[in-house]
C-alpha cells in the first residue's frame, strides 16, 4: 500500500542529457571543477547549506533555506525535472546551482549559492547552469529572478536579461527575467569559461568526496552588529533568531 502511494507521490523525471563536467582556473590560481551531482550525494551537501540558513548578510538566509528545501525535494523525488551542479576546489564545496527543465524549450533557474567569496565562483557556477540549459539541453530561454542585490548585479545587469514580467517565476511568483540563446551567445566570450574534459586527477578528487568549505560565510558574533536590516523594522526577527541560536551570539 505505502509503496503504491509512493509511486503516485513521485513524479517521473523526463530524460535530460547529463552536464559534462568542466574545470577552470579561478582568480586565486586554483582549479575549480563544476559537475552534476546525483541524489546519492545530496546528504553530503545539506549540512553546508544548513549552516548558511543563519547568515542574514547578503540574503544567504533566505537563499540557503530555499536551496535546502529544493535539495530535499530532489532527494525525496518531490520535484519535477530538477538538476543540481556543484563547484569544488580541491574537493571542497565552493558553490551550488540548481534549476529545472520546465519543458523542451524553457528552463527555470532556481538558485546560485557561493560558499567561498570574492572569486566570482558564484558567477562561474551560474554560467555553467546557463550553459546546461542553452547548449546542452538546447533550450530557447531560461527564466531567472534575483533575491539579492548581488544576484541582480550578477544576472540581470551582467547578462542584460530581458523582462518576462507577465510570467510568474516559481520562486515566489515574482516577475521573471529571461536569458535567451541570443543573450547567452553575446556573453559567451566574457562570462562563460571552462575547459573539457576535466583531467582525471581533478575529477577523481571532486567525485571522491564533497569536502566542507574551508571559509564559508558565517553569522557575525553579534547578529545585530552586522545586519542588512539595521534600521528596518524586520530586523526585530533577529532578536528571535538570537534567542534560538544563542550559542552563536554574544548578546
Ligand atoms: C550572488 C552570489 C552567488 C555571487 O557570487 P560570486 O559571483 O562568487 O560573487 P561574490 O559573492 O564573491 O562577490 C560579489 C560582491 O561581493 C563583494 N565581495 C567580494 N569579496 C567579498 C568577500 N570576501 N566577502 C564579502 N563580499 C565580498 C564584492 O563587492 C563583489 O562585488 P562585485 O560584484 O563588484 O565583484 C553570492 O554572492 C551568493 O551566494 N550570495 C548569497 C545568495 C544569493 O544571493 N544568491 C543569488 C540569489 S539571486
Amino acid at each position: 500500500m505505502s509503496v503504491d502511494l509512493e509511486k503516485i507521490l513521485r513524479p517521473v523525471d523526463n530524460p535530460m542529457p547529463p552536464f559534462q563536467p568542466k574545470y577552470m582556473t579561478i582568480a586565486s590560481g586554483e582549479e575549480m571543477v563544476i559537475r552534476q551531482v546525483g541524489r546519492e550525494e545530496i546528504p553530503d551537501i545539506l549540512p553546508h547549506v544548513e549552516a548558511l540558513m543563519h547568515v542574514e548578510r547578503d540574503y544567504y538566509d533566505i537563499v540557503a533555506s530555499r536551496v535546502y528545501a529544493e535539495l530535499l525535494s530532489y532527494y525525496y523525488y518531490r520535484v519535477q525535472d530538477e538538476y543540481v551542479l556543484v563547484a569544488q576546489i580541491n574537493g571542497e564545496l565552493a558553490a551550488i546551482v540548481n534549476g529545472r527543465m520546465v519543458n523542451k524549450d524553457v528552463g527555470m533557474s532556481l538558485h546560485t549559492l557561493a560558499l567561498k567569496r570574492g572569486l566570482r565562483i558564484g558567477a562561474h557556477a551560474f554560467a555553467a547552469k546557463m550553459e546546461y540549459h542553452i547548449d546542452i539541453m538546447n533550450q530557447k530561454e531560461v527564466l531567472i529572478v534575483a533575491e539579492s542585490p548581488i544576484g541582480f548585479r550578477r544576472w540581470m545587469i551582467e547578462y542584460n536579461l530581458e523582462k518576462r514580467f507577465d510570467t510568474p517565476h516559481e520562486l515566489g511568483g515574482v516577475p521573471s527575467w529571461a536569458l535567451t540563446k541570443e543573450l547567452f551567445d553575446k556573453a559567451r566570450d566574457t562570462l562563460v569559461v571552462g575547459r573539457r574534459p576535466v583531467p582525471g586527477h581533478l575529477l577523481e578528487k571532486a567525485e571522491a568526496d564533497i569536502l566542507p568549505p574551508s571559509d564559508p560565510p558565517k553569522p557575525p558574533d553579534d547578529l545585530l552588529a552586522a545586519t542588512r536590516a539595521r534600521y528596518d523594522s524586520t530586523a526585530t526577527v533577529l532578536i528571535e533568531q538570537r534567542k534560538r541560536i544563542g550559542g552563536l551570539a554574544n548578546a
